[in-house]
């Protein structure tokens, strides 16, 4: 069994990017620039701001955290957005999620132009992966991608599983893999016989945020499982396959922490530098 180093992955993502941006510099003058918008105290989304920021200075990106109280105007954010769409220094915005109840999260995530969604939310972005064209893909499923074309670069006629069907994961994921030429099938908590389903894939991505849920005989031999799950339990955090489980019959599979979760703040950095690329063609 071959245990998938996000980490080490995730590590020479930004080893490549940092490069990138050293001949960007060199050949524009300018860097790419990443803000991101905090608002509140929830404490997770603290932990990710830092560490998206560490991330974003560590490859020599500009990075800057505008942060708010809880109780911010949704007029405030929305204006600070225009004021960033405009700012040439921005290359990408990104709005960490989720939001105080009072904003509205889709008129956040449309107010950002299309060409500074770092995210891939905006509905622009979303139609374009959808038809195959260029776009900014949400990070979480590129880093899943970039993982599953390292073990298997030829993708095409795989048969993929996709347990999830959120806007952040389980939909984009699938583009990905559709665009590689897999055979997809997308289940979800209500998908009947779900464990059969799961017994077809090649590949198995896990997004549906249940603890452990696939397990060991849910996984044919020589799968490649890839586990976007992060869920806190009473032993600690678990993703939502049974690693125990289904590491003993998988060929590949992802760990909890250290899989999919550092390949996501990398992909992050690797949008910000697509989003500049883009934005001086
Ligand atoms: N909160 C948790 N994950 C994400 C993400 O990928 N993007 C944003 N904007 N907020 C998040």
């Amino acid at each position: 069994m071959i245990l998938i180093d996000g980490k080490k992955e995730a590590a020479n993502l930004r080893l490549e990017l940092k490069k990138e941006v050293l001949a960007l510099k060199a050949k524009y003058n300018k860097v790419p620039g990443l803000t991101v918008i905090l608002i509140g105290d929830l404490a997770p989304s603290q932990i990710y701001v830092r560490n998206k920021e560490k991330s974003a200075k560590e490859v020599g990106l500009k990075s800057e955290v505008i942060k708010y109280p809880s109780n911010v105007e949704e007029k405030t954010i929305l204006n600070k957005i225009d004021e960033l769409n405009k700012d040439d220094t921005v290359s990408g915005i990104l709005v960490q999620l989720p939001l105080p109840k009072h904003i509205d999260k889709k008129k956040v995530i449309e107010t950002i132009i299309p060409e500074k969604d770092v995210d891939g939310f905006h509905p622009v972005n979303v139609g374009n992966l959808s038809s195959g064209y260029e776009s900014s893909v949400p990070c979480t499923p590129l880093g899943c991608y970039l993982l599953i074309k390292k073990m298997e670069p030829n993708l095409s006629g795989k048969k993929a599983v996709v347990v999830g069907r959120s806007n952040l994961n389980g939909k984009p994921m699938t583009q990905l893999l559709l665009k590689e030429n897999c055979t997809v099938t997308i289940t979800h908590s209500k998908t009947k016989d779900l464990k059969e389903e799961c017994l077809k894939g090649d590949i198995v991505v896990a997004a549906v945020g249940i603890p452990e849920l696939v397990k060991g005989d849910w996984i044919k031999k020589d799968a490649i499982v890839i586990d976007v799950g992060i869920n806190k339990i009473d032993k600690g955090i678990v993703g939502d396959v049974a690693f125990d489980e289904v590491s003993k019959i998988a060929k590949a599979i992802t760990p909890v922490p250290g899989g999919v979760g550092p390949m996501t703040i990398a992909c992050l950095l690797k949008n910000t530098v697509e989003c500049f690329k883009r934005s001086q063609r």
